[in-house]
């Protein structure tokens, strides 16, 4: 079977916040793109036998001394479409003006199509796109025509038919541009002629090989946290070289209620796997005495977590282990090669530093290529229950950062109870998939007066939080139905000790974070 990589679409990124999202795009489209800094050499870019290349938006103007530029080997022989900055550093490379725009276009716009062309065919006339941009083609290179003009730019689209370069000034990638999706479809498939062969699912069989021919007969481990990314390289692993393969999963204690019992019985119960799953749930507890400052708590864990993971790590070294496998996925791939380039990119939570310099394993990423909702697709073709491919994010230091002051078992086990009753009203009515994106419970160091019978209780208050959000940069928080918050806080008061007042948390990020801590 042939590699579903091959034959798909390069991106190179000169810097734009949407460059991931073309990527996206393109793979929506069952045809693979990568992404690659706009620099990367050749050989790396034309790695997986791209039919053409996509050069995204980006903060530059082109006739600025040190702006990035199109690589001159582009043009030889492939399809290239320039996507806003990209447009412009095509004209730019093949002597057309580019210049600042009088009137800089962000936002919303009309472009008017005004040549029938391969790009564009089948669009209408008319189509709303997303603008964001400051400079303009004032005259597209030699060869070139203009195929859209908006009220701003007269060539909101140009293209060279013969040569199958296209440029369009504004935003395909995005949902504001609602035909953009179209536009993407046009030229990969009738301008490239890329073949519809990538999926999740046809990167299974080669993802498989791929793992057999790195680690041929040597043994591999693998840390196994509870989250998606590891539960979905364990599966991806096991499936391709079964008992070769060691998981490591450390209870802190810190995780939701029935969490650890999932792992071990979904991992080792039902996928086969040799799974060391060590309940580390004292020393955290012990560790995490007194300590009542959050970024204290989250070195508390962070250390914990490498010098437990290190300590069986060493001892599987011992036996002749060379390999780690890693759930690292596509965007932490992605981000990692851009922060020292052209975007800019704020990386907010490091939970755990590396393994100390004596466990120096080579690294197995069988995800690396895959966006989120690809890794999920995989899991869901490998076995996995839904509700560990579908899991919401949860923070490395767990519940240590909800469980705000200081850490008891006690308190746990109370923020675990209330935890599991809201995210069973969130399920019951389908919000946990839809509607929220990362919704919890946080027990908080205050106590409040209630009444419940006719004793006076004095108790620990519990905030409900769930919010919406795209990139968890930016959140909402949801607007849950009353009656959900009813039966939540009737339930939570009512069913776990120690809480008798709840509250839901309506602030937004910013001004607000996500997590209380
Ligand atoms: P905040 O609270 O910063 O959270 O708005 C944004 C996202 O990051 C998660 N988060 C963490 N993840 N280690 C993690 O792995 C951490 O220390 C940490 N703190 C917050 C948070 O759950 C949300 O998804």
């Amino acid at each position: 079977m042939t590699d579903p990589r091959s034959g798909g679409i390069a991106v190179l990124d000169f810097g734009s916040q949407y460059t991931q999202l073309i990527a996206r795009r393109v793979r929506e489209l069952n045809v693979y793109a990568e992404v690659f800094p706009f620099d990367a050499s050749q050989e790396k870019i034309n790695a997986h036998h791209p039919r053409g290349y996509i050069l995204s938006g980006g903060p530059n103007s082109v006739y600025e001394v040190g702006a990035p530029q199109m690589p001159r080997w582009l043009m030889k022989d492939y399809p290239v479409l320039g996507v806003c900055y990209g447009m412009q550093a095509l004209t730019h490379a093949l002597g057309g003006i580019v210049a600042p725009s009088n009137d800089r276009e962000f936002g919303p716009a009309q472009i008017h199509h005004t040549q029938d062309n391969p790009l564009l065919h089948n669009l209408p006339d008319n189509m709303q796109v997303w603008m964001s941009h400051g400079d303009r083609i004032e005259q597209p290179p030699v060869g070139f025509v203009g195929l859209a003009a908006s009220d701003n730019s007269p060539y909101a689209a140009m293209g060279d038919p013969s040569r199958k370069l296209y440029g369009v000034q504004f935003h395909p990638e995005v949902a504001h541009t609602p035909q953009g999706k179209d536009l993407l479809r046009n030229f990969l498939f009738d301008v490239c002629d890329c073949e519809p062969k990538w999926s999740p699912i046809a990167f299974i069989d080669e993802a498989i090989r791929s793992i057999r021919e790195q680690v041929g007969t040597d043994r591999v481990i693998l840390g196994l946290s509870g989250g998606v990314d590891s539960a979905v390289a364990g599966a991806l692993l096991q499936k391709a070289i079964g008992k070769q393969l060691t998981s490591i999963f450390v209870n802190t204690g810190l995780l939701r209620k029935n969490e650890p019992e999932q792992v071990v019985q979904v991992f080792r119960d039902q996928q086969g796997m040799n799974l060391i799953a060590v309940d580390a749930t004292e020393e955290f507890l012990e560790n995490l005495k007194s300590v009542t400052e959050p970024e204290a708590k989250r070195k508390v864990i962070g250390k914990l977590f490498i010098d437990t993971f290190a300590a069986q790590a060493r001892n599987l070294a011992g036996e002749g282990v060379k390999f780690l496998a890693q759930g690292t996925i596509y965007p932490d791939v992605i981000e990692s090669a851009a922060s020292s380039k052209s975007s800019h990119v704020i990386k907010s939570h490091h939970n755990v530093g590396g393994l100390p310099p004596d466990l120096a394993f080579q690294l197995v990423e069988p995800l690396r290529d895959l966006f989120k909702d690809e890794v999920r697709h995989v899991g869901t073709a490998l076995g996995l229950p839904d509700d560990i491919v579908w899991r919401q994010p949860f923070p490395g230091p767990g519940l240590a950062v909800r469980c705000l002051g200081e850490i008891t078992w006690a308190r746990l086990e109370t923020l675990r109870e209330a935890d599991a009753i809201f995210t069973d009203e969130l399920a019951q009515a389908g919000m946990l998939r839809h509607g929220t994106s990362q919704a919890f419970a946080v027990l908080l160091p205050v106590k409040s007066v209630g009444v419940m019978g006719d004793l006076r209780t004095y108790e620990e208050v519990l905030a409900l939080r769930a919010v919406t959000t795209d990139d968890f940069m930016t959140a909402d928080w949801a607007r849950l139905p009353y009656e959900l918050l009813a039966r939540a806080s009737n339930r939570i008061v009512n069913e776990v000790r120690g809480i008798n007042r709840v509250t839901y948390d309506i602030t937004s990020k910013p001004p607000g974070t996500i997590e209380w801590e």
